[in-house]
């Protein structure tokens, strides 16, 4: 028998979206294009779903992640409740995933990162990947017979030094030459793409339109995706544009999007889905900035492997099985329409290199954005999302690893857990007198708790002596902010009469060691990886830490918890996004993207699951900030002090 379609309408966005008897409301959100917080991906775990059911007829599965009290009032999770009549849907605001919510303006993330790749950029030659020339060549005569392909060559090679025998182009330019030439009385703009070993004539254009040259770098992240827009004749940065991937429809972690392209026949799906994110991104900078697709001639993204996959069409599925390959890790230039990214139709598309399977072309770009490819001391770059990607070395050699750090710091599998948004928590003090103090993003009123909030949130619990060193509560403390609940003991951070969502934010025991096990498989990553090298944790002269945190991030809370190893604080430095800004230095000089290849070569993967010395590591760093105190002892002393 066929299912009816019902229509759920949903408030307060006022969208009606018909779906299919027995799907989710998730699935009708998703289908409507409204983005709902699905930290799990829909598997019913992350509690962060829920919506109100206003009318219609439902099946809700059981859970323990709605109270009584909410369910009085109409609360059910997104993603486990089927639609089975025509519904009502209000979407509560600490279930909406606002795309304006992704932080883009002040937040040193981005904008810190324009300084930094402008900085960065000027030790290479400034020569897009991208370049567009303008030329006045020699009319032809009986004297000088040359043909007009080779005639516009000698032109190029006169004016920029590629020798011919680099030059290249395509039957598509070939056959409108002639009558270009004549039209434009031998006055021409070439658009030139640059290519591993040689320079494709992408282009010809009548006169003068060389300073009409735009390229855009993407940060193809696995929540996140992130554009920049530059003028490529200035070398300029003109914007930025941010969106969510919609890909997190089928999964929050990349895993979770292979197995459901793999169960659901949906390779193409998840490629299409990335494509069009980018193709919004492009289309809402250039309209903003009156331009056409046509000005732009290049696109660079750097991505880890799993999305650069997606993107390129490639098939992810053996990058989570045994030996865990990519189907490639250098790929080559193409026409950025071959994967339906819309720009100009000759314009090019790179994707920055992969190492392998878990390290992938944005730690090469954020290598390059730091350059520790050529520092002359030991430097450390630490990029923290779902996985912990690390990176050891210096001019000389380099290794890296995937520390699998879990969601924790993105607000996965934290009560009160989000993304850095508006009114996320991002930093905690506590008082002697167990009083606490929140600054929230947007100082607007708090929803939830982010990843910089949660670091400092336990530095300052252990600080306060509200929790001990193993994370738990210390019960006998005098306040009423620690309180026993049906699931155990919480600490309230800010009451509900000051929350934006009327409930209060707490941090619980169960969070607590959640965010343990993530600091912890991090910094035994970064120990082992120091160690198999025969080095100590004083070598490090210089510690990056890039990442998705807000724009707030205690560097010595970390260091309190024991995320980061005991190195004096002025020697860490937040790089934020250093994925896009590794993108932007590539676009701006072909010397900066040949660089990235070589450091893509030049990194040697370390295993860390088989071997046993991370997994003995792991356990001892279960601590606050490890079962072996004199590996930190400025924390050693600050605990003293404050004990
Ligand atoms: Fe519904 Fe996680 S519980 S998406």
């Amino acid at each position: 028998m066929k299912n009816s379609n019902y229509k759920v309408h949903f408030f307060p966005v006022d969208v009606t979206v018909e779906i299919e008897q027995g799907k989710t409301i998730l699935d009708a959100a998703y289908k409507g294009d409204i983005f709902v917080n699905a930290l799990c991906g829909g598997d019913g775990t992350c509690g962060k779903c829920k919506v109100i059911h206003g009318s219609g007829m439902i099946e809700s599965m059981p859970t323990t992640h709605v109270s009584v009290s909410e369910a009085q009032k109409g609360y059910v999770l997104a993603c486990s409740t089927k639609v089975m009549g025509d519904l009502e849907v209000i979407i509560p605001e600490e279930s909406k995933l606002d795309k304006s919510q992704i932080l883009v303006g002040n937040f040193p993330q981005f904008s810190g990162s324009l300084a930094a790749a402008t900085a960065k950029t000027k030790h290479f030659k400034q020569d897009p990947l991208v370049n567009k020339i303008y030329l006045e060549l020699p009319q032809p005569s009986l004297d000088d017979s040359v043909a007009d392909y080779e005639r516009l060559c000698q032109g190029i090679m006169v004016k920029t030094g590629i020798p011919l025998e680099k030059l290249t182009a395509n039957i598509s330019v070939l056959k409108h030459l002639p009558k270009l030439l004549r039209e434009s009385k031998w006055m021409v703009t070439v658009t030139l793409g640059h290519h591993h070993s040689f320079v494709e004539i992408l282009e010809v254009q009548l006169g003068d339109v060389s300073a009409n040259n735009y390229g855009v770098a993407v940060d193809v992240g696995t929540t996140t995706v992130v554009a920049h827009l530059l003028d490529l004749s200035k070398s300029e940065t003109v914007d930025i544009e941010a969106t969510y991937n919609s890909q997190i429809k089928y999964g929050d972690d990349y895993i979770q999007r292979i197995i459901y392209a793999e169960q659901n026949d949906a390779m193409e799906v998840m490629q299409e889905g990335i494509a069009e994110d980018i193709n919004q991104l492009i289309s809402t900078l250039i309209k903003r900035n009156n331009l056409s697709i046509h000005d732009v001639n290049a696109v660079v993204c750097a991505g880890n492997t799993v999305m650069t996959h997606f993107l390129l069409g490639l098939d992810p599925t053996n990058i989570r099985k045994e030996p865990y390959l990519s189907s490639a890790n250098l790929v080559p230039p193409m026409r950025a329409s071959e994967v339906g990214i819309k720009i100009n139709n000759h314009g090019l598309l790179y994707t920055l290199p992969c190492v392998g399977a878990y390290v992938g072309g944005d730690i090469s770009s954020g290598v390059l954005a730091v350059r520790q490819d050529e520092a002359e001391v030991l430097s450390l770059l630490i990029d923290i999302g779902t996985n912990g990607e690390i990176v050891l070395g210096s001019k000389d050699w380099m290794m890296c690893c995937s520390a699998s750090a879990g969601p924790s710091f993105e607000g996965s599998g934290i009560s009160c857990g989000m993304r850095a948004a508006k009114g996320a928590i991002e930093k905690v003090g506590i008082t002697s007198t167990f009083d606490v103090i929140c600054k929230t993003i947007g100082n607007a009123p708090a929803s939830g708790i982010c990843g910089s909030g949660l670091l400092d949130c336990l530095a300052n619990l252990v600080r306060s002596g509200v929790i001990d060193r193993t994370g738990n509560f210390q019960k006998g403390i005098n306040t009423e902010r620690l309180r026993k609940t049906d699931n155990g003991y919480e600490f309230v951070l800010v009451s509900k009469d000051k929350t934006s969502t009327k409930r209060d934010v707490v941090i619980t025991q169960a969070d607590i060691q959640n965010i343990i096990r993530s600091k912890a498989a991090i910094y035994s990553g970064i120990s082992t990886l120091v160690e198999s090298m025969g080095m100590g944790m004083n070598d490090i002269e210089q510690l990056f830490l890039a990442g998705g945190f807000g724009n707030y991030l205690d560097i010595r809370s970390a260091i309190t918890i024991g995320m980061l190893p005991d190195v004096p604080v002025t020697k860490v430095q937040f790089v934020g996004n250093s994925s896009v800004i590794g993108a932007k230095m590539c676009l701006f000089s072909k010397d900066a993207y040949e660089i990235a290849g070589k450091i893509a070569s030049k990194m040697t993967y370390f295993d860390l699951m088989s071997n046993n010395k991370y997994m003995e590591e792991y356990v001892s760093a279960n601590f606050l900030p490890h079962t072996a105190i004199e590996k930190f002892p400025s924390v050693a002393e600050e605990l003293r002090v404050r004990s």
